[in-house]
């Protein structure tokens, strides 16, 4: 079986929907076909200040998130990052491979390091892509279900993969991004220019899962849309209605096409009320769920023991591997 690995990062109080359309959805899916490892990725977070309690408890709630959306601890790894040690390990040697340019480059490093001011920026923040590269070939990934925003991380990944078997002889795979065109980019509600985000989206903008429900719903009602009135999918002249279609189709399973002719000769408000509907059909059954995971906090952390375990089973064979390679001494 070939093998998948994601991670999302628990630093909000609750997923939100461009995670959820662009990712995790595909996580659950893959899960039918791959043998698949998913983590929330506590080293990443750190990467900018977190306060230890808030993110103790952040990362508890994103994995009872993602056993909520379908994640299925019997059938995939579901773990902690910072439980499984081979992936820091693992990332030395590949910052070791690393140019300090081809690092600059990163364009996520880029805008963070901007809004923070380089003197703030910490250097796990420049080494950031590094650790994604050591997060997913420590376990020799075929694929990466992520949204667009990660795409260049994925290209730096495989980069690093070529590199290493070049230089050392074959050793690690090289994954393919695994980024579903239509949903790889969600975009904010009330700026449909850019995308739905934690850090840079307004109040309005962005949907979080965790949110109340009816809140959510209002959000959706008073989303930006566009001159005109014809509910057509055209994200050049019609970004507003485009992102809603999307988030509809992506939600309720009815495509695109099949959403338009079932609108025409409606209005924007009777597309905005039915997808607000749809969405709060699909959170308050969510929501239920996570707190009945949350409401058995031994279980939960049993389950992410467990699926560290599988992970690291895993991790240690190829950091094995690599450290051989190395030329590093076998452990005493
Ligand atoms: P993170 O935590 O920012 O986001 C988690 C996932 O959500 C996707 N995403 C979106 N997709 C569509 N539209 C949006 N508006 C949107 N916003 C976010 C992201 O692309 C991502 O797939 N670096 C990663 C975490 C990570 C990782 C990994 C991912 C660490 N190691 C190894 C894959 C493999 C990140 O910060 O994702």
């Amino acid at each position: 079986r070939l093998r998948v690995l994601s991670g999302i990062q628990p630093t909000a109080d609750s997923f939100h929907l461009g995670n959820y359309l662009g990712a995790l959805q595909q996580w659950v899916l893959l899960q039918d076909t791959h043998e698949a490892y998913y983590m929330v990725v506590d080293l990443h977070a750190i990467t900018v200040e977190q306060d230890p309690k808030v993110l103790r408890q952040r990362t508890r709630v994103s994995a009872a998130q993602l056993l909520a959306l379908g994640v299925d601890p019997e059938r995939s790894a579901l773990f902690v990052q910072s439980q499984v040690p081979e992936h820091a390990q693992l990332s030395w040697v590949l910052e070791c491979l690393t140019g300090f340019g081809e690092a600059s480059r990163m364009t996520q490093f880029k805008d963070k390091a901007a809004r923070q001011g380089t003197d703030h920026a910490s250097v796990g923040l420049f080494t950031y892509p590094v650790l994604m590269a050591a997060d997913i070939l420590i376990y020799q990934a075929d694929a990466v279900p992520v949204g667009e925003d990660q795409r260049q991380h994925l290209e730096l990944t495989r980069n690093l993969a070529q590199r290493f078997n070049q230089r050392f002889g074959k050793a690690l795979t090289v994954p393919e991004p695994h980024i579903v065109k239509g949903t790889a980019k969600i975009y904010d509600l009330q700026d449909p220019a850019v995308k739905m985000s934690k850090s840079a989206s307004s109040p309005n903008g962005i949907i979080e899962l965790l949110d109340e429900p009816k809140r959510s719903a209002k959000k959706i009602r008073s989303a930006v849309t566009d001159t005109g009135r014809e509910i057509v999918f055209d994200p050049e002249q019609k970004a507003g209605v485009s992102n809603l279609l999307t988030i509809y189709s992506a939600l309720d399973g009815r495509t695109i096409p099949e959403l338009e002719a079932a609108y025409a000769g409606k209005g924007y408000g009777d597309l905005k009320k039915d997808l607000a509907e749809v969405l709060v059909e699909f959170v308050t059954p969510f929501q239920e769920r996570v707190k009945s995971y949350l409401d058995d906090l031994a279980e939960l952390d049993k389950v992410l023991a467990r699926g560290a375990e599988r992970a690291r089973s895993v991790a240690a064979e190829t950091l094995a591997l690599v450290y051989d390679r190395v030329g590093f001494l076998p452990p005493g």
